[in-house]
């Protein structure tokens, strides 16, 4: 099955990240045929200095090889790299109804709140649409907010091949497991919207002190409480073993400990979760000659399939 997904280097990846989404899609490489890309072209809505978005950009190659994506299984590549999807959107963009983007979230929210908009927000999901369909992708994993893009990319598909013959593989989208929802050091989602985000890499010790400064409730420590109603105890869940975490559990229910020594775990058990991929990213930053061939044979393994079917497009549409 041909996966793919995309990933904005728009700033550093956290937990909520991770857990929500880059675990998911790096599991996917083990069955499927992966296709993971940067996109830099859909960030560049957003990230306006070309040095931060180069920098990003290899920073976000290196952390989804760090956190497990394997090269040899699948493929890693930045949209940029790869022009036929761009020319591809030119050919979706001409059967794209002025309505149906009208209607897409980020610019009505944009819109709503009276800012101006560009045309390269307005036309983002045709670029997305381009980006599933330039792969002949079959399964799209996204989290909840880009459910709307691949509806958009499926209208897209229906009509060119209802206009022009069979041409475009109809792809799917895959939500992601939502019980993976993060909190942050406030307790609310975890987002970077919102600054209560913790690093996935970094300085530890910095961390460290971010997941002590964690806002915890002030009712006695004797009390018993509830743990599933704690998000210390639901950030405690994500690294620790079933185990770990039933005891962690017993604990809350029986009382008398105090939210500093669950901090302290939540601590000690991260780091030990993440240290490897820690290790390895930093092997990676001290070897960028081999990043870069990792992407550029990602990107000549991604233009043979972009460039394949592009053809048949051009040729359906009477460009060829
Ligand atoms: P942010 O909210 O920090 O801007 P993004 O919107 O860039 O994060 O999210 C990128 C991916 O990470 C999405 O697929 C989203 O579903 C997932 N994600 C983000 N925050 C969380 C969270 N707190 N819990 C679970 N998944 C999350
Ligand atoms: N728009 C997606 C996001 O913001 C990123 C993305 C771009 C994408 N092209 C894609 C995701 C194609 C899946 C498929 O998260």
């Amino acid at each position: 099955m041909r996966v793919l997904s995309g990933i904005q280097p728009t700033g550093r990846p956290h937990w909520g990240n991770y857990f929500g989404a880059i675990r998911q899609y790096i599991e996917l490489q083990e069955e499927n045929d992966g296709f993971y890309f940067i996109a830099d072209l859909h960030a560049l809505t957003t990230v306006r200095e070309a040095e931060m978005l180069r920098q990003y950009t290899l920073d976000s190659a290196m952390d989804l090889l760090a956190l497990g994506l394997d090269p040899n299984k699948a493929t890693l590549f930045v949209q940029s790299q790869v022009p036929e999807v761009s020319e591809l959107t030119w050919l979706l963009m001409t059967g794209t109804p002025m309505g149906l983007l009208e209607r897409c979230h980020a610019y009505k929210e944009k819109k709503a709140k009276g800012i101006p908009a560009d045309a390269g927000l307005f036309t983002y999901p045709v670029l997305m649409a381009s980006d599933i369909l330039a792969y002949d992708s079959q399964v799209v994993p996204v989290g909840e907010d880009q459910v709307q893009h691949i509806e958009v990319c499926r209208d897209l598909a229906g009509s060119f091949n209802h206009a022009f013959g069979e041409t475009f593989v109809m792809p799917k989208a895959k939500t992601l497991d939502h019980s993976a929802k993060v909190p942050g050091t406030d307790g609310q989602k975890m987002s970077k919207s919102y600054s209560n985000t913790l690093p996935l890499f970094g300085d530890v010790k910095k961390i460290r002190k971010q997941i002590m400064r964690i806002t915890t409730d002030s009712r006695p420590m004797d009390d018993p409480k509830e743990p599933e109603d704690d998000h210390l105890f639901q950030l405690y869940r994500l690294f620790g073993s079933a185990e770990q975490t039933e005891a962690m559990a017993a604990m809350y229910r029986r009382g008398g400990f105090g939210y500093g020594e669950v901090k302290k775990a939540v601590a000690d058990a991260s780091e030990t979760y993440f240290a490897e991929a820690r290790s390895r990213r930093a092997e990676l930053e001290s070897n960028l000659d081999y990043v870069h061939e990792v992407l550029r044979n990602g990107a000549e393994r991604a233009r043979e399939v972009a460039g394949e079917v592009l053809g048949r497009a051009q040729r359906a549409c009477g460009l060829r």
